[in-house]
């Protein structure tokens, strides 16, 4: 097989992956827009209050508390975003854990999405058990550009 066969048998193969998964509901990543602008801008004033005085302004961190930008990311790969809101929900903000609302929780999570450059949508990122479904990824398919240009749901 020469290469362009191969990398057109590769590109089939993906598109079926695709749809496959798309199909069953159980493929959004966080590059696939998972949360909303106004979501981030709220997420990012109760980031304000309950987390930049440890983890920074620019969630750069403060030595003790990690930066929550950059090789944070990589460091949650191949999670789901179910184990990061557990994260920051029982044991976040450090002096008082446990204390902010699932919603509050989902709105930081946006916050934090729309910091490490993930891009946003339409839909809002709901609490919950769908939480699992979005895998944590630090970086997108490469050469799978269907997966990004699935029609809205
Ligand atoms: C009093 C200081 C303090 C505050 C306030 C605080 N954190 Fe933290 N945070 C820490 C420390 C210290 C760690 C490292 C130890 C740990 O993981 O528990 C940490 C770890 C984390 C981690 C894991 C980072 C990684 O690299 O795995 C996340 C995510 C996080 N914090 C998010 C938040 C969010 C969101 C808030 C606001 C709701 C917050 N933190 C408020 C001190 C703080």
């Amino acid at each position: 097989m020469n290469a362009q066969a191969r990398v057109k048998l590769l590109l089939a193969a993906a598109a079926i992956l695709a749809s496959t998964s798309a199909a069953l509901g159980q493929s959004d990543s966080v590059w696939d827009g998972v949360y909303n602008d106004a979501q981030a801008e709220r997420g990012g004033a109760k980031y304000s209050q309950y987390c930049a005085m440890c983890h920074g302004r620019d969630q750069e961190g403060n030595g003790e508390a990690p930066p929550l930008v950059g090789h944070f990311i990589p460091d949650w790969n191949g999670t789901s975003l179910a184990d990061l809101f557990e994260k920051v929900q029982t044991t976040m903000p450090l002096f008082a854990p446990g204390t902010l609302s699932a919603n509050d929780t989902a709105d930081i999570l946006a916050f934090l999405l729309k910091a490490n450059n993930f891009p946003s949508g339409a839909k809002t990122l709901e609490p919950g058990s769908d939480l699992k479904s979005i895998s944590f990824e630090a970086a997108p398919h490469i050469g799978v550009p269907h997966m990004k240009s699935r029609p809205a749901k």
